[in-house]
């Protein structure tokens, strides 16, 4: 049976980016693997940007990114759910994965230079981030990593310190393949600024557990086809980041006919936008009141966490052992 492996950062609020480029996958792939799927949020990549960390803040947003993924649909008696840092392992492994992994390569690394690029000075860290990364999922001998389409670089690197480790110290693990979203979705963000990103900050994001009265606010003000400059001007609902979430959140029927309305120049963007909170409204509103009924419960989210520590130590404490003794520890 496949081992499936993928982790979320609490940098802040997770958002529809999240939802569909990885969440669902994780609640489909937890339907089908059970405890071989393993889901972390991985607290220790956090601060590796200090642009989009806050320490006073890193407790309430590992508990809101589990809130966000067990009302998602994530069942943590089902799957194993658990916080990196409770798992000491990761790091440990990470340190032996550094020892093989070529500086230069991991300055090639597109989020790398993205971000390092914003900030005076870099630390260390986040050029690290990739093999910790590698450590996250080799330490349970993943082999399926769900991930957005921004991270299919990470994982190639992954595989290639999974086949640096064997060929040094002999065969220990296995070469994990990335599972893209249906689409590999990239989903843009809601200010226009490139791909939708919790580091990006608020303007960026919509967030899943974001009110929508507050969505709409951000929603309305949104850009569309610069092209379509008056409201009897046809636009390209290819060019626009509603037309874009249209086929996340409206049904078929409401995409051809705003994709149609666009193009002739039958709909305005206010209306295209109020169409879409319909959908939004329908996907989120569910998955909002069962997180209500989550966040007014700490305890029982704050125990499921450390269950699936517990379950998720069992199995990485054997495969850290193996590691540390196949390299001479
Ligand atoms: P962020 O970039 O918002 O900080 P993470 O690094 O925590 O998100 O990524 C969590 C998961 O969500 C990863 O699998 C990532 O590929 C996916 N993801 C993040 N942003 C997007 C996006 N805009 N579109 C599709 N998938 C995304
Ligand atoms: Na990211």
């Amino acid at each position: 049976m496949p081992r499936v492996f993928s982790g979320i950062q609490p940098t802040g609020e997770p958002h529809i980016g999240n939802y569909f480029g990885a969440m669902r996958n994780y609640v489909a792939l937890g339907e089908q693997y059970g405890k071989n799927s393993i889901y972390c949020v991985v607290d220790l990549h956090a601060p590796t940007n200090p642009a989009a960390f806050d320490p006073a803040l890193l407790a309430a947003r590992t508990l809101d990114m589990a809130v966000a993924n067990f009302a998602a649909g994530l069942d943590p008696q089902k799957v194993i759910f658990f916080v990196q840092s409770h798992v000491r392992e990761h790091a440990e492994l990470g340190w032996l994965f550094t020892l093989l992994t070529p500086v230069g390569e991991l300055e090639r690394m597109t989020q790398y230079k993205d971000k390092a690029q914003k900030l005076e000075s870099t630390p260390a860290g986040l050029l690290m981030y990739p093999v910790l990364q590698a450590a996250d999922i080799l330490l349970y001998k993943a082999d399926t990593v769900p991930v957005g389409e921004d991270q299919v670089q990470h994982i190639e690197l992954t595989r290639e310190i999974a086949r640096k480790f064997n060929h040094a110290y002999g065969e220990t693990f296995p070469e994990p393949r990335a599972v893209l979203a249906e689409g590999a979705l990239r989903i843009p963000g809601v200010d226009g600024q490139g791909k939708m990103s919790k580091s990006k900050g608020e303007a960026s994001t919509l967030g899943i557990l974001e009110p929508l009265e507050s969505i709409w606010q951000k929603l309305r003000v949104a850009p569309t086809d610069p092209a379509r400059v008056r409201r009897t001007d046809p636009g390209d609902p290819d060019k626009c980041l509603v037309g874009d979430y249209h086929k996340l959140f409206s049904d078929a029927e409401t995409v051809a006919e705003v994709y149609a309305g666009c193009r002739t120049a039958g709909i305005g963007c206010v209306d295209c936008k109020k169409k879409l909170m319909v959908g939004i409204g329908a996907h989120l509103g569910p998955i909002q009141e069962r997180a209500a009924a989550l966040q007014a419960d700490p305890d029982y989210v704050r125990d499921a966490l450390a269950q699936g520590a517990r379950e998720a130590r069992a199995i990485a404490q054997p495969i850290m052992e193996e590691a540390r003794e196949r390299v001479g520890f």
